[in-house]
């Protein structure tokens, strides 16, 4: 995971009031000219390791909504017995203060390894986010051709500043965040395990990858995006590289080797030790893995009604609509995918383990403005190398992994229930004319919702981010409180009046906000506790009993997984729930309109995206129906 060093800093290093030596600080690559990204990392503060009573009381605080009575008595008595004196709570306290004074990050690591590379379900669906593009102004090949071309001169382009160190460094409330991700997109892919999975980094290597791998008709190909001198290709030159790939792969009747990337991963573990046994294999994934991203050019798909076009749009980025469509027009292991299809649909699908939304959405922010830019006259160039074609040899073992992955990827495909929505009422700018907090207004809205369709209150996943610390990534609000508990059950409720209605709710929205600050400032409870866990298994202890409690497993039962990824272009990431009963919800807060994707399984009788869209929808317009009504929210 640290990469190919060239060059290991010696010496000690002060940080977060710890001595460390100092080449624990992440080396710089050996593509990277030293100085600016390494001083900007260097000068953030580590992650803490929150005081241990507060986590305690904090995660009592945030059960009562979810668990009983009963239940909250006797996780209060293992937490007593877990945090006395001279206890095991002490002693993994000790120990993760100990981890977090030798190491970068006393958490990133290990969150990796738990969150994503250990995880087995397949990442299609339960863990790569999709993210829809608006419909661009294309309806044929050749349209989709020269988009794909003029997309992939953006990502040169957005490339560069990462070579260069010139990316801007992105602040939150002020402070300075950590810009690692960027480093970690590029060049990279998910390599699959017997039980555990790895991330390759080749942008480390040297010399670094200088080509894209372009999928067509379930055809591979690599495409050098580079001249021998350094210079990126123009456009003019990817879109006749394109054109040629396009035309070399216009039989569909190949075997869709990319669906085996959709497998559960320790199939895939195994079919892919039997895929690169042969050595033209080898040699072709080998090429996808180094490739700087994977452009998908996509084979054309059933139109819908407008109405219905960015639902249609979400799953084709989520997991390409199945095997007779385009879920085998992927590698769905690496980190970046560009999907473009002919009917102008557009958008991204990225594995999760190297970083989370925001950067990618900076990136692909970056890469629409690029494209909006005026066309410039095509100019002559020199012509070029025919792209390979990535071949595969295709065994009657391999072909019955094949079958198997498409099998499994069509029953995913017809599980999720994906809606997209523009909530087209209002975005931001009425919470904050209400002084709200626009993100606590939304999550209180969902927790209205939720309770409205299931009449009860769930737990419930919001992603902080914790890029204020060194590789921080993110910890867990917990958006189901006390307050949002009071305030869901009296919304309905004929005998409350409109004032109470609006208190309550100025309490819930402010209960939220407050998490919030706590999660980016470190002091959240889940990663902590998650660390006490993690230590007491390093440490070869026996996991304390609050662990094994059934209110931490309803703690960790999230029926709503939710997240803002906000952009300045109007899109929306999408993503499917993370339990069979749950919800995925991912939305992007404009200043006048709110874009929501959210997820369900049809396979659960219980719940439906598109009721929960209606139920947002309704939750969100009476909220301000109430504020409106109410003399006093308007002060
Ligand atoms: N009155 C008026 N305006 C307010 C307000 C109030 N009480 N509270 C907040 N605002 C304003 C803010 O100043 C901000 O203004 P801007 O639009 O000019 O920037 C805006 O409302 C948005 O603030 P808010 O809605 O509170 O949310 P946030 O931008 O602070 O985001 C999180 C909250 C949790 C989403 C963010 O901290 C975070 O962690 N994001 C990363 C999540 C992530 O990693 N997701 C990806 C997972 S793959």
């Amino acid at each position: 995971m640290w990469g190919i060093c060239s060059r290991t800093v010696v010496g000690m290093a002060k940080s977060g009031g710890c001595v460390r030596p100092r080449h624990l600080v992440r080396p710089v690559s050996a593509t990277r000219v030293a100085g600016r990204y390494l001083s900007h990392q260097r000068g953030l503060p580590c992650l803490p390791v929150p005081p241990l009573q507060q986590t305690c009381e904090r995660y009592i605080t945030a059960l009562e909504p979810i668990v009983d009575a009963e239940e909250l008595m006797h996780t209060k008595k293992l937490l007593q017995e877990f945090q006395k004196p001279g206890g095991l709570g002490e002693r993994l306290q000790k120990g993760l203060q100990k981890r977090a004074c030798n190491t970068d990050n006393w958490l990133s690591e290990w969150w990796v390894q738990l969150a994503y590379l250990d995880y087995r379900m397949p990442v299609v669906v339960h863990s790569s986010p999709g993210l829809v593009l608006p419909r661009m102004d294309f309806n044929d090949k050749l349209g989709q051709i020269r988009f794909a071309a003029r997309l992939t001169a953006g990502v040169l382009d957005f490339k560069t500043m990462i070579d260069n160190e010139t990316l801007p460094v992105e602040y939150m409330g002020g402070k300075p965040l950590c810009m690692n991700q960027y480093y970690e997109v590029l060049s990279s892919c998910r390599i699959p395990g017997l039980k555990r999975d790895s991330i390759v980094n080749h942008a480390k290597s040297s010399p670094p990858p200088k080509h894209i791998t372009v999928a067509h008709n379930f055809q591979f190909f690599q495409l050098d995006v580079y001249n021998s001198d350094g210079t990126p290709l123009t456009e003019d030159q990817i879109c006749d590289q394109l054109e040629r790939i396009c035309s070399a792969s216009q039989e569909g009747n190949v075997e869709p080797v990319g669906i085996l990337t959709t497998q559960h991963r320790d199939s895939w573990g195994k079919a892919y030790l039997e895929l690169i046994k042969d050595k033209t294999n080898k040699e072709s994934v080998t090429a996808i893995q180094k490739s700087i991203f994977t452009l998908c050019l996509d084979g054309s798909v059933p139109q819908v009604t407008n109405e219905m076009y960015r639902s249609r749009a979400a799953v084709q980025m989520l997991h390409g609509g199945g095997s007779q469509w385009n879920s085998g027009n992927r590698w769905f292991d690496k980190t970046l995918q560009f999907i473009i299809g002919e009917d102008g649909t557009c958008g991204a699908n990225y594995e999760h383990a190297p970083a989370e939304g925001p950067p990618i959405v900076a990136l692909i922010d970056h890469v629409v403005e690029y494209t909006r830019k005026p066309e410039t006259a095509r100019s002559p160039s020199a012509s070029l190398p025919m792209p390979p074609k990535l071949h595969f040899n295709i065994t009657p073992e391999i072909q019955t992994n094949i079958e198997e992955a498409k099998r499994s990827m069509d029953t995913l495909a017809q599980d999720l229930d994906m809606k997209v929505i523009v909530f087209g009422h209002f975005g931001k700018n009425v919470p904050k004319a209400h002084k709200m907090s626009p993100d606590a207004f939304i999550q209180v809205a969902l927790q209205l919702a939720f309770y409205r369709m299931h009449q009860r209150c769930c737990a419930t996943y919001e992603s902080a981010s914790l890029r204020m610390y060194r590789l921080g990534r993110t910890d867990t609000i917990r958006s189901a409180s006390s307050a949002s508990a009071s305030f869901v059950k009296a919304f309905d409720d004929p005998s409350k009046q409109n004032t109470e209605k609006v208190d309550l709710m100025e309490k819930a929205v402010k209960a939220h906000r407050s998490y919030t600050n706590m999660a980016i400032s470190g002091q959240a409870i889940d990663r902590h506790l998650l660390g006490l866990k993690m230590q007491a298994i390093e440490e070869k202890l026996s996991v304390p009993a609050i662990f094994k409690d059934s209110a931490y497993t309803k703690a960790l039962h999230y029926r709503l997984s939710t997240s803002q990824v906000p952009s300045k272009t109007d899109c929306v990431m999408c993503f499917g729930p993370v339990v069979p009963d749950g919800y995925g919800v991912c939305y992007n807060p404009m200043n006048d309109h709110i874009n929501f994707a959210l997820s369900s399984f049809s396979s659960c009788k219980e719940t439906s995206a598109a009721h929960l869209a209606q139920a947002v929808e309704d939750a969100l317009m009476d909220m301000r129906a109430v504020l409106q009504e109410t003399p006093r929210a308007k002060l």
